[in-house]
């Protein structure tokens, strides 16, 4: 497959934002553009992204199939990961993902056969505070339960949209990708949703209560703290 002229475009500006000799930086935004296009990483994909950087496409292939946010077959518009790490698990994480796996007819990794939705096991999401949670094409659907997670999925099985617990309305996974690939979200709903939830502004809450405050930033700091410049 050759790419159209819009993707080596975008391709030429994320290889331009890293400092000349250290192009290679530029693969993980690269294989999500190439993502964007193909719905998952393929072959074409990496021999893509390897002529782009001057890699071999083995080199590529190794840090594609190392990151689970690359996928190596279609993928459905909307991904749904449910956290089955050890606080979510704890509070049914596990429970939730066995009831959509039943829902869906499909198991970790793999896509109703609609082509809609893919839903996958996920390490930690960072948000054990409103545990147990999914996200769906990385957005927080927070404390959820059995019948919410099922609603959730029928909702976009139905071609809604329901809105996040945070963070910005959902988009098509294609359309993340080109997010993740370091392009602005175009839509203007992509301003509206909600904002951080009560548990995590909680510690910001009483800090200020209490006077707490951290230092501020110094930007004439030494990169290098001065014992271990000394011990040169
Ligand atoms: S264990 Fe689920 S978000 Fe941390």
């Amino acid at each position: 497959m050759s790419y159209p002229e819009k993707i080596h475009e975008q391709a030429r500006e994320v290889i331009a934002r890293y400092p000349e000799g250290r192009s290679r930086s530029a693969l993980l935004p690269l294989l999500h553009l190439v993502q964007s296009h193909d719905g998952c990483v393929t072959d074409e994909g990496i021999a893509f992204c390897a002529e782009a950087l001057g890699l071999t496409k083995a080199q590529v292939q190794a840090v594609s199939t190392f990151y689970t946010m690359y996928k190596r077959e279609p993928a459905g518009d909307w991904l749904v990961s449910v956290c089955t790490n050890t606080l979510c698990h704890a509070k049914g994480g596990q429970r939730l993902f066995e009831t959509l796996s039943e829902e869906l007819g499909v198991g970790h990794d793999e896509t109703t056969p609609d082509g809609t939705v893919t839903l996958e096991h996920a390490e930690c999401l960072a948000a054990c505070d409103y545990a147990p949670v999914v996200t769906v094409n990385y957005e927080f659907f927070d404390n959820m339960d059995d019948a919410e997670a099922l609603d959730l999925v029928r909702q976009l099985r139905e071609g809604k949209r329901p809105i996040p617990s945070r963070g910005a309305p959902l988009c098509t996974l294609r359309e993340m990708s080109v997010q993740l690939a370091g392009f602005e979200d175009g839509r203007e709903a992509g301003l509206e949703g909600n904002a951080g939830g009560d548990a995590t502004l909680a510690g910001a809450r009483l800090a200020a209560e209490a006077g707490v405050t951290a230092p501020a930033f110094d930007p004439d700091a030494p990169l290098v703290a001065k014992d271990k410049e000394e011990a040169k």
